[in-house]
């Protein structure tokens, strides 16, 4: 074969290779040119029977054209498996922006739907959450904070004890506040953590049921100080609740395990009987709060010369029924499917837009 048939054949290889619509294709051109039987392999087997001169020249020749329609099989090799792979994803493509089909029977507790409401408000204040267990030790529940065994305030809170295990009384815990303790002793400062969760005290009237829930709030560091428990209550109470000017006020009160100690109010009215929140004059108590005392922290393992903290704990009930006008306390764990379908919220739902995102 002359070199110009040669080049020939190297065009119209190519051309076929641009050609090839599929690796099937591709692959058919190589063996054609380049396999056992190939133009190319042929012709190589023949250099033998060449003349020196003759031979060395095709023999050049010939590699050149074997280089250069490998890579273009290289070449169109990866057009084509890119070409494959969109083909592949444009066909297994999935509409993620399909709007998701809420479940239309099962709610959302509105205990659930607070609690997180309350979560997301803290979280973006960058607090962690923290748990502790429902059933409790009286040393985390109480001794640890500084309610030593026969203090009186003991009585403020009507405690479910459970049958001793013989090393510890057990209780269930009255409040959230263990939660701070335990917090304390697995955290160095700086400490910012909320805990929600079940609470327990042997109590039921229309006000109060035996299990009900509280968050707790903790905050260690260095330099912490009244105003900024002020400053964070005032904007969660804010945020939650959505009203700007919402009055919230701080009354002197006493809690064994703070020292100052304050009730907190917010501003509301209740004018022909019925419970409005704002600036109306009037004031609703909704929770308990002050500077962590100097025994707390030491019982937590805190040096008090070092650090000082505030706490606040907040029934989770309380703000459902202001925030969602739900009337009764009690309503809230009767597993009625009614009430659940008429309080409860629909999953994905965005009660408030404040909190979106
Ligand atoms: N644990 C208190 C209660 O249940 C509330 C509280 C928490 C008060 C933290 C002060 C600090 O009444």
């Amino acid at each position: 074969m002359s070199e110009t048939e040669l080049k020939n054949l190297q065009s119209e290889i190519l051309a076929a290779i641009e050609g090839a619509s599929d690796k099937a294709a591709l692959e058919a051109l190589r063996v054609e040119a380049l396999g056992k039987k190939g133009k190319l392999t042929e012709m190589m087997k023949t250099l033998g029977s060449l003349a020196p001169d003759e031979r060395k020249a095709m023999g050049a020749t010939l590699n050149v054209v074997k280089d250069a329609l490998t890579q273009a099989l290289e070449a169109r090799g990866k057009i084509l498996a890119k070409a494959a792979l969109s083909e592949k994803l444009e066909r297994e493509r999935i509409d993620i922006t399909l709007a998701a089909r809420p479940l239309t029977e099962g709610r959302v507790h509105p205990i659930t739907q607070t609690t997180d409401e309350i979560v997301t408000i803290f979280a973006s204040m960058g607090f962690a959450v923290a748990k502790g267990p429902e059933i409790e030790s009286d040393w985390y529940n109480f001794t640890a904070l500084n309610l030593p065994p026969d203090h009186p305030a003991r009585q403020m809170q009507d405690t479910f004890y459970m049958p001793s295990n013989g090393e510890q009384k057990m209780v269930l815990r009255t409040h959230t506040s263990p939660v701070q303790i335990r917090t304390m002793l697995s955290q160095k400062p700086p400490i910012r953590v909320i805990a929600p969760g079940r609470t327990y005290r042997c109590d039921s009237d229309m006000t109060h049921t035996p299990m009900f829930s509280q968050f707790e709030g903790l905050v260690i560091d260095e330099n912490t100080n009244m105003s900024h428990l002020k400053g964070i209550f005032h904007d969660f109470l804010r945020a939650f609740f959505g009203i700007d000017d919402l009055p919230v006020r701080f009354r002197p009160s006493y809690f064994p395990f703070t020292e100052p100690s304050a009730e907190v109010d917010i501003g509301c009215s209740r004018k022909d009987g019925k419970l409005k929140l704002g600036a109306y004059g009037d004031w609703l108590e909704i929770g308990g709060c002050g500077m962590v005392h100097p025994n707390v922290l030491r019982n937590g393992g805190i040096d008090p010369d070092k650090y000082q903290g505030f706490a606040f704990g907040t029934g989770i009930e309380r703000l459902a029924m202001l925030k969602y006008g739900i009337p009764d306390l009690r309503t809230f764990f009767e597993a009625d499917m009614r009430w659940l379908k008429h309080y409860g919220f629909v999953p994905l739902d965005i009660p408030n837009p404040a909190l979106a995102g």
